[in-house]
C-alpha cells in the first residue's frame, strides 16, 4: 500500500507522511446508505399537536448539579494485536475511567487495518464496558480494510451503550444522528453527527477524485431537525454542535485570511473535501452550529474561530499505526512517521443547563489539562 508512493519519490516529506496515508483513502468505494429500520423519537412540544416526532439517537439530560460532560476521541486507528496501537487502548480506557463523562464521541478513524471488526470492538470495548453512553461519527478510514462500512457501523452499534441509529433511510452515508441534551425547560443543546464518508470519483473531462463532502441529502436531514428545534424553541436557534471527521474548506479560508488558533497545535495543513457543498453556510443559515468538531489531521488539536462559530479540532487519541506528532509540548518536528514523546488525548465539552457557550479543553493521557476556553 506503500509501496507506490513512496517509490515515485516525487512527493515531499510532508507530503509522504500525510497526503498519502491520507489519499489511501481514495483506493476504496463509497458506501450506499441502508434502509432505516427503527428510531428512538423524541416528541416535541407542539402547541398543535400535529408536528411530527423528531427521530433522535438520545436524549440526555443535566447532572443534578447542572453539568454535562462529552469527552471526544479521534483517530485511534487501532489495529487489534499490533504493539504500536497499546497507546490508543490505554488512552481510551484511562480517560473514560478518569474523566467519567456522561457522553463519549469518537470522530472518526477508529480502525486502519485488518481484522477491522475486531479492531473496532476491541479500541470501543473500554465504552462499551464503562456504563456511559457512546456514539461514532465514522472515518475515511473506517471502511478501508474488507468489511463494508454499514457493517462496521451494525458491529459497532450492537455494542452496548452505542447510542447511534441504523442509517437514515435517503440520508448519505451511516453515522449520521442527532443527540439532544435537555434541562429543565426542554432541549437546550443539539449535537449533529454527520458521515463525512470516505473518497469520491466524479467522472468527466476533469476527473475529480478527492475526500467525500457532505452531500445534500445529509444538509436536507440536518436542516429539517435544525428547523424543527428552532420552531420548538420559539423560534430561537438551539445552541448546537456539529461532529464529524474530516473538517470543511472554510477552515482553509479561515487559515488564508491569516486567522489563526486562538489555542491548540497547528502541525499540518487541514485536509479536507476539494468540494464545497455548503453545509458551513448552512450552519450560518440556520443560526444554531456553534462549533464544527472533527478529526482526520493528526497534528492539529486546536481552536480557531470563525465568524460566528468555531472550528474545533479533537486531540489525537491514537497509537503509533500512523503518523503522529503532538508531544506535552506542543507539534515534535520529525523527520519520521512518527516522533519520540508524542502524547495522545482526548478532548472535552463541558456545558452548563441554562448557559448558552460551553468549556472546552484537550485532555492528555495522565490528566494534563491544556487550552482551557470558555467559549
Ligand atoms: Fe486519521
Amino acid at each position: 500500500m506503500w509501496a507506490p508512493v513512496l517509490v515515485a519519490g516525487a512527493f515531499s516529506y510532508s507530503m509522504k507522511r500525510r497526503s498519502f496515508l491520507k489519499n489511501a483513502a481514495f483506493l476504496t468505494g463509497a458506501a450506499v446508505a441502508a434502509p432505516a429500520l427503527k428510531a428512538c423519537r423524541l416528541a416535541p412540544d407542539s402547541p398543535s399537536g400535529a408536528a411530527p416526532e423528531l427521530p433522535v439517537s438520545g436524549n440526555f439530560h443535566f447532572r443534578a448539579d447542572g453539568s454535562f460532560t462529552v469527552l471526544q476521541f479521534t483517530d485511534t486507528h487501532y489495529i487489534s494485536g499490533d504493539p504500536r496501537s497499546r497507546r490508543a487502548l490505554e488512552c481510551v480506557k484511562e480517560a473514560v475511567e478518569a474523566v467519567k463523562p456522561d457522553l463519549v464521541i469518537h470522530t472518526g478513524d477508529i480502525v486502519f487495518g485488518r481484522p477491522d471488526v475486531e479492531s473496532a470492538k476491541e479500541i470501543l470495548r473500554p465504552l462499551a464496558q464503562s456504563g456511559i453512553p457512546w456514539a461514532v461519527a465514522l472515518g475515511n478510514h473506517d471502511s478501508q480494510f474488507g468489511t463494508p462500512r454499514e457493517a462496521v457501523f451494525q458491529a459497532i452499534r450492537e455494542l452496548p451503550g452505542c447510542v447511534n441509529l441504523p442509517p437514515k433511510e435517503g440520508v448519505y452515508g451511516c453515522s449520521n444522528d442527532v443527540l439532544t441534551l435537555s434541562g429543565n425547560k426542554g432541549v437546550e443543546r443539539v449535537f449533529y453527527l454527520f458521515d463525512s464518508m470516505d473518497a469520491v470519483v466524479l467522472k468527466g473531462e476533469e476527473e475529480i477524485h478527492c475526500y467525500d463532502y457532505i452531500r445534500h441529502s445529509q444538509i436536507g436531514w440536518y436542516r429539517s431537525h435544525s428547523e424543527r428545534f428552532t420552531e420548538m424553541n420559539g423560534g430561537r436557534p438551539v445552541p448546537s454542535l456539529a461532529f464529524f471527521h474530516i473538517p470543511l474548506p472554510e477552515l482553509q479560508e479561515a487559515l488564508a485570511k491569516g486567522i489563526g488558533p486562538i489555542a491548540g497545535n497547528n502541525g499540518e495543513p487541514p485536509c479536507p473535501s476539494r468540494l464545497n457543498s455548503g453545509l458551513f453556510a448552512q450552519f450560518r443559515e440556520m443560526g444554531d452550529v456553534q462549533a464544527i468538531v472533527t478529526g482526520h489531521d493528526h497534528d492539529c488539536d486546536y481552536v480557531l474561530p470563525y465568524g460566528s462559530l468555531y472550528f474545533i479540532y479533537g486531540r489525537f487519541s491514537g497509537g503509533d499505526t500512523i503518523y503522529n506528532h503532538l508531544g506535552l509540548e506542543g507539534y515534535i518536528p520529525s523527520n519520521t512517521h512518527t516522533a519520540p514523546g508524542t502524547v495522545s488525548g482526548c478532548r472535552l465539552f463541558r456545558f452548563r443547563e441554562g448557559v448558552p457557550g460551553f468549556h472546552t479543553c484537550v485532555r492528555l493521557q495522565g490528566g494534563v489539562i491544556q487550552q482551557p476556553l470558555d467559549l
